[in-house]
């Protein structure tokens, strides 16, 4: 007998996102479903619609990957978290909330704009999980993967690539991650992403100060 409810949800993210290797399988869910709860209790969400939105929010992801790219997971990941949660009996009015929180998690266009205070707040806990402690250990995963050196400081990053060997951390930090700070949503997201921002920046200003033996 499959679990309703938010746990019979819960349950049935864990078993397709574990699947999922990398950056954006169930840990990060996981992760992500933490900081809503505790941005979300702040900021005065609706921690079910929230909570749901967390934990369904890249499960679009695989279709992604399937399509090279040509599906987006925020899209995909909306219709699919709807078919889910009407399958879990959740009415049509959450159903509504949530996947607009995941169809707008992405936000590129002004079109995908999140639109309510849930939505805010999931945007701003995804960007969160790639800043600070996790934001470092991430971007080194992700190096790693793609068989990154672990520093370059010789090499002038306006001259590399992403996915080759110059692929590093602080290349990602340098070209993408130092400028999240500045997307967010909310006051507690923003509060939040200045403190991770600060800690990643003297992260890699020592990474450098090693590198070069000087510290
Ligand atoms: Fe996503
Ligand atoms: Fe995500």
């Amino acid at each position: 007998m499959e679990t309703n409810g938010l746990d019979g949800v819960r349950e049935l993210c864990r078993r397709v996102l574990e699947e999922e290797a990398g950056a954006h399988g169930w840990d990060h869910a996981e992760r992500v479903w933490r900081l809503c709860r505790h941005i979300g209790a702040l900021e005065g969400a609706n921690l079910e619609i929230l909570e749901l939105a967390a934990l369904l929010h890249d499960i679009g992801r695989a279709e992604e990957s399937a399509s090279r790219g040509k599906v987006c997971h925020a899209v995909a990941g909306a219709r699919r978290a709807a078919n889910i949660l009407e399958q879990k009996g959740f009415s049509s009015e959450t159903v509504a909330r949530v996947t607009h929180c995941i169809a707008s998690h992405r936000f590129r266009g002004e079109n995908s704009r999140p639109q309510t205070l849930e939505a805010r707040v999931l945007f701003d806990a995804d960007k969160l999980d790639a800043l600070g402690a996790v934001g470092v250990g991430r971007a080194f995963l992700f190096a790693g993967e793609v068989g990154a050196r672990l520093h370059n400081p010789e090499v002038d990053i306006a001259e590399t690539r992403s996915y080759s060997r110059q692929d590093t951390a602080y290349r990602e930090f340098t070209v993408k991650l130092c400028k999240i700070r500045d997307r967010m949503l909310t006051e507690t997201g923003r509060r939040m992403a200045e403190d991770r921002h600060a800690f990643m920046v003297s992260f890699f200003r020592r990474l450098d100060l090693e590198v070069r033996g000087d510290r």
